[in-house]
């Protein structure tokens, strides 16, 4: 069984999509076995309170510099014993120390096509802001691996969705969540925990249940 800590800084609805997934059997070997967040007082706190997983804060405030908060956060899911840490919603930008200790298994969830309208700013609603003031027609949502540098690790999977005219940043927003996000993601942490993901270079491979090189 891997052992998953979901790091959150906001509401939480990618985390509530993992629980959910995990509650109906489609993550086989893994469990959530902790939650961080950034700051107190968030809502994903208490949807972890309520599925019974234990939650803790390490507010960033706390720490002098991003490599300060990162080494211990590094301690700290180095302490759980933890396989797996995934980002939903993490607004804090970690340095190499996380990296180098836990190599292709910090997995991320950005809401839109990596490459684009990602990297250092490029975080909640100022993504779709973005997206709908350039104009493109489809967004999307991106899982991948982290890397040291920001939105720059191995693609997962993603998958476009349409931006629609009258769109505002929040129902853009919305709709990438509910067609996009709640379902990348909990299905890259169950290949993962299955160890079916199989990273050559930049290049992520899914393989099926017998090891052969599949899609999504
Ligand atoms: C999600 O849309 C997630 O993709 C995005 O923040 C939102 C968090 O929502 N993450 C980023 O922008 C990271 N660069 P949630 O707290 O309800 O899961």
């Amino acid at each position: 069984m891997k052992r998953i800590a979901v790091l959150v800084s906001g509401g939480g609805t990618n985390l509530q999509a993992l629980i959910d997934a995990e509650r109906r059997g489609e993550i086989p070997n893994g469990t959530i076995a902790a939650v961080i967040a950034s700051k107190p007082g968030v809502y994903a706190l208490e949807r972890a309170a309520a599925a019974g997983i234990p939650g803790e804060v390490m507010a960033r405030r706390d720490y002098e510099n991003s490599q300060a908060y990162t080494i211990a956060l590094r301690d700290r899911l180095q302490a759980l014993h933890i396989d797996l840490v995934v980002l939903a919603g993490f607004m804090i930008i970690l340095t190499s120390e996380l990296t180098d200790a836990y190599p292709n298994a910090i997995v991320n969830v950005h809401p839109a096509l990596i490459p684009s309208f990602c990297g250092p700013g490029f975080y909640g609603l100022r993504v779709h802001e973005a997206a709908l003031a350039y104009g493109v027609k489809v967004s999307g949502a991106t899982v991948h691996f982290v890397s040291p540098d920001c939105d720059a690790g191995p693609v997962i999977a993603q998958k476009a969705v349409p931006v629609l005219e009258g769109d505002t940043p929040e129902t853009l927003q919305r709709r990438i969540m509910e067609q996009a996000e709640w379902i990348l993601l909990p299905r890259a942490v169950a290949l993962f925990c299955q160890d079916r993901l199989q990273v050559e270079g930049r290049i992520v491979h899914i393989l099926d249940e017998s090891g052969r090189r599949t899609d999504l």
